[in-house]
Order: C-alpha cells, then sequence, then structure tokens
C-alpha cells in the first residue's frame, strides 16, 4: 500500500500547505497524514438542512394484477450544498429514488428505464426471486433500453433495497446516487403495530458517505491509503447534508440503510439512550432488542424505534465501529471516525405512539439436523478460495429445499463483509461462539471480522435455474468491483452441474 493521495484540507489542518503532497505523504510525512486522517465531528455539525424523504411508490395496478412501477435511471443535477448544483445519477429524480413498496403474495413488474449512457443493472438487494430477475451482473441494461424483472413476492416483511450491479462498476454507479429502498409489507402477519406512518413516524435513513471537490462535483478518486475503499468525510442522508428531522411522534422508526462504498457505522444517540432495535435486513427480530448501540457495514440494514422527550434535540451519531483491524486498516477503513448523522427535533407536544409490542415475529432458528452441504469461503485480497469472480465460471451449485452451511472466514486483516442473494440467512456462530441477540434476525449480508469464521445456516426454497447464477460477494464496493464475489446456481433435487458447464456471460 502507498500514499497515493493525501488530502489537502488534512494537509491544511495540520500546516502543511507549501509542502507539495508527495513530500508530506512520504517517509516522515506518514505520520502527519495518520494523525489527520480520522474524523470526529460529534457537536460540530449544524444540522440546517430538513431531511429529504425519498417518495413513496406504490406503483399501479395493470390488467393482470401486477403492482406495476415505472423507473427511470438517469443523470440529474442535486443541490448538497449551497452554491453549484452536483452532477448525479438517480431513479425517477436527479439523487436516489423512490422508496417502493409492496406486500408479500403481490406480483410485481418494475420497468426499468436505463437513461445513463452506459449500461447498469439494477439488483434488489435481499429479495427472493428467480435468478433471472435478480439484476445483478447477467441483467445488464443498456443505454436506452428497458428491462421488465416480474416476480411474486413470498417473504417476510423488510426493509430491503434497489441498486445497480454492473460487473466492475458498482462504486461508482451507487456512489452517484443510484439507490433506493424496497418495502416488503406481510399482510399475513397482522398489521404493523410499530411506528408505520411513512415520512410521520417511519422514516428511511439511506446513510452514504461522500467528498466533494471545492466546486461541488463529486470525488471520484479512489481510496487514500489503504485497500479498503474510498471513504468520504462528508456524510449525506437521502441525500441532504447536516440534516434534522422534525419528530411529531412519541416514537419514531428508522430504517436505517448502510449504503456507502467501505465505511461501517456504529450508530448511537448522542445522550446514549437506548432504543429498540427491532428487524434487521431480511425482517423483524422475534422481540425488540434493546441496545445504545447498532453497527451496519456496507449493504446492511437495520430498524431502530427512538423515544426522543419532548422538546428534545437528540443526535444519531457513528462511534468508532467495532472492526477487528490492525490500527492502520481501521484508521483508513474510517473506523476511528466519530460522525453525527441526523438531528432528531421533537416538538414540545409529541402525539401518542403505541407501546412497543413485546413480540414481534416467529423467527424460526434454522433446522441443522439435515444439512444438505458445509462449504467454507475464505476472503483475502480479491479473490474467494483462491479464485477472483468469473461471469463464465459457476463456483457451486445448491439443491432447492435444501439447507447449507456457510462458514466464511476472512483471511486477509482487511475489512470485509459477505453478502448472498435470493435467501436470508441466519447467523449460528461468531468465532464458535453464538452471535448476539442483534444478529438473531434474518440476515443477508453479515460483517466478517478478520481471522473469525462467520458460520451461517441458509436455506434455498425455489426459483431453480441452471443457466443464471446468483452472487455472493463482500459488499465493500470496491472489494466486489475487483473480483471478490462467485456465483452459484440453485437446481432441482438429483440434478447436477454438468463437468464443462459453464454459466452464460451475456
Ligand atoms: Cu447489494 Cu450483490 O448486492
Ligand atoms: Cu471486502
Amino acid at each position: 500500500m502507498g500514499a497515493r493521495r493525501v488530502d489537502r484540507r488534512t494537509l491544511l489542518k495540520l500546516g502543511l500547505l507549501g509542502i507539495p503532497a508527495t513530500v508530506a505523504a512520504a517517509g516522515s510525512g506518514l505520520a502527519y497524514v495518520w494523525a489527520g486522517a480520522d474524523i470526529d465531528t460529534a457537536g460540530k455539525v449544524s444540522f440546517t438542512n430538513r431531511l429529504a424523504v425519498p417518495p413513496l411508490a406504490r406503483g399501479r395496478r395493470d390488467g393482470a394484477g401486477r403492482r406495476v412501477f415505472d423507473l427511470r435511471i438517469a443523470p440529474g443535477r442535486h443541490r448538497f450544498r449551497p452554491g453549484r448544483p452536483t452532477a448525479t445519477w438517480g431513479v425517477n429524480g436527479a439523487h436516489l429514488g423512490p422508496t417502493l413498496r409492496a406486500a408479500r403474495g403481490e406480483t410485481v413488474l418494475l420497468r426499468v428505464r436505463n437513461g445513463l449512457p452506459e449500461a447498469t443493472s439494477l439488483h434488489w438487494h435481499g429479495m427472493r426471486l428467480p435468478a433471472a430477475m435478480d439484476g445483478g451482473p447477467h441483467q445488464p441494461i443498456e443505454p436506452g433500453h428497458t428491462w421488465l424483472p416480474t416476480w411474486r413476492i413470498d417473504q417476510p416483511a423488510a426493509t430491503l433495497w434497489y441498486h445497480p450491479h454492473p460487473h466492475g462498476r458498482t462504486t461508482r454507479h451507487l456512489y452517484r446516487g443510484v439507490a433506493g429502498l424496497f418495502v416488503v409489507d406481510d399482510p399475513t402477519t397482522g398489521p404493523d403495530e410499530l411506528p408505520h406512518r411513512y415520512g410521520v413516524d417511519d422514516i428511511p435513513v439511506i446513510v452514504q458517505d461522500k467528498r466533494f471537490h471545492a466546486d461541488n462535483r463529486l470525488d471520484e478518486s479512489g481510496p487514500t491509503m489503504s485497500g479498503a475503499g474510498p471513504v468520504g468525510d462528508t456524510i449525506s442522508v437521502n441525500g441532504t447534508l447536516t440534516p434534522y428531522f422534525d419528530v411529531t411522534t412519541e416514537h419514531v422508526r428508522l430504517r436505517l440503510l448502510n449504503a456507502s462504498s467501505t465505511r461501517v457505522y456504529r450508530f448511537g444517540l448522542d445522550d446514549d439512550r437506548p432504543f429498540a432495535l427491532v428487524a434487521t435486513d431480511g425482517g423483524l427480530l422475534a422481540e425488540p432488542c434493546r441496545t445504545n448501540r447498532v453497527q451496519l457495514s456496507p449493504g446492511e440494514r437495520a430498524e431502530i424505534v427512538v423515544a426522543p422527550e419532548p422538546g428534545q434535540r437528540l443526535v444519531l451519531r457513528s462511534h468508532p465501529p467495532r472492526l477487528g483491524l490492525d490500527p492502520w486498516n481501521r484508521r483508513f477503513a474510517g473506523g476511528d471516525d466519530t460522525l453525527d448523522i441526523l438531528q432528531l427535533r421533537a416538538a414540545n407536544h409529541l402525539k401518542p405512539s403505541a407501546p412497543l409490542p413485546e413480540r414481534l415475529a416467529d423467527v424460526p432458528r434454522p433446522d441443522t439436523s439435515a444439512v444438505a452441504a458445509t462449504r467454507t469461503f475464505s476472503l483475502s485480497g480479491n479473490q474467494i478460495n483462491g479464485r477472483e469472480m468469473d461471469m463464465a465460471r459457476i463456483d457451486f451449485a445448491v439443491t432447492r429445499d435444501t439447507t447449507e452451511i456457510w462458514e466464511i472466514t476472512a483471511d486477509d486483516g482487511a475489512p470485509h463483509n459477505f453478502h448472498v442473494h435470493d435467501a436470508q440467512f441466519q447467523v449460528l456462530t461468531i468465532g464458535g461462539a453464538p452471535p448476539p441477540e442483534s444478529l438473531r434476525g434474518w440476515k443477508d449480508t453479515v460483517h466478517t471480522p478478520p481471522n473469525t469464521p462467520v458460520r451461517l445456516a441458509l436455506r434455498f426454497h425455489d426459483h431453480t435455474d441452471w443457466r443464471t447464477p446468483y452472487m455472493y460477494h463482500c459488499h465493500l464496493l470496491q472489494h466486489e468491483d475487483q473480483g471478490l464475489m462467485g456465483q452459484f446456481v440453485i437446481l432441482e433435487p438429483g440434478d447436477r452441474l454438468g463437468g464443462a458447464h459453464t454459466g452464460h456471460a451475456d
């Protein structure tokens, strides 16, 4: 790893202007870079901008009873800061996209038009669906073309999301602003007893870190001092910098999504009051988990219910995450940073909220008495088990309606996590120990601390397709782009992959 770029602000902070960056970065200069590389904005953010809430899209019914959503991905200009607007990409708007909402049992049809000057794709992260509808690297959408995935939603209520997944280019497409929430409701488990008025007491909190040039352009240069990936110094929530939200109810539900490239956040409130963690990636926990911290690596979600006092100003803050990394890797992955994210401004009189239910959902523990296969995955450099992603190679096949155990170990001292398409899994053990309460619900993405095996139980239900693979990969986007990814297919019982089988790399 080399000192490839030294941030001008870092030098300014250190009074090093006048010394060429290359000199400052070399040799003993590294000590100065080190000292300036952590960020602490606790208590220093002005919170001057009202939080933007992405529009809620419920779609329309077509003649066949499907819920149809029209999405157009296109370039735009978004006003992040005073002065010039920033060139961005978005869905049905300049930056980010609407919150899509549909219910279990419904068939959805997404009409995704690519208005960008290059091919992209749109992946439904966390969704159980046929591989050909998944929106991964095998379903590119050429400029000017429309892609029409359709599937029947069949999974518990959850906060899922969508983002591009073009092979090798996901970091840039997501960073420019193509992302949004996909909320699944589940009428089969009864009414939502948690706060559920969208934009009033049920709020998306899409957290991304950005870097801006002085003229407000997005800084898209690569990472500085480590191989973790790009880390920004400015936090955007739903596309709003220094945001506040006016709370009008006793309870407010925040749907937290880490849509950043590299950063891991460890959310808490500035007065350290506890809150209720009610859901993780794939749905509600069995019961609310009272805690004062929730850590999310890229791609992970959490729903929390916060109860501010009337008139109070509470700050959602990210504390230094527990990454388990050595000091160098930690610092340059943003692991020493404290960041003020969002101010909650409670009204002097708060409307009553229903008490939190004691039970939230049935989350059956996985039955591991009959395991069809146990697989191990070693993440190192840009490789999983010594191989980089190859669009034309299927790494393995799983069988429909079976349970597998996957054990993932990050072996190279770098920060990683692990995401599997189509499956919501459960964490069995982390480093041999049972997971904390906060990781006992449905997950599709999990942080993998260095040299610590993380064992997952996965069940593959339906959607067999020998031709079209699903992905598994590190969701630190630069790693994903550089090849830390593999592919599997789901087969019917009794079927096997042929020896010469390759996927069709479109
Ligand atoms: Cu959120 Cu394969 O991605
Ligand atoms: Cu990684």
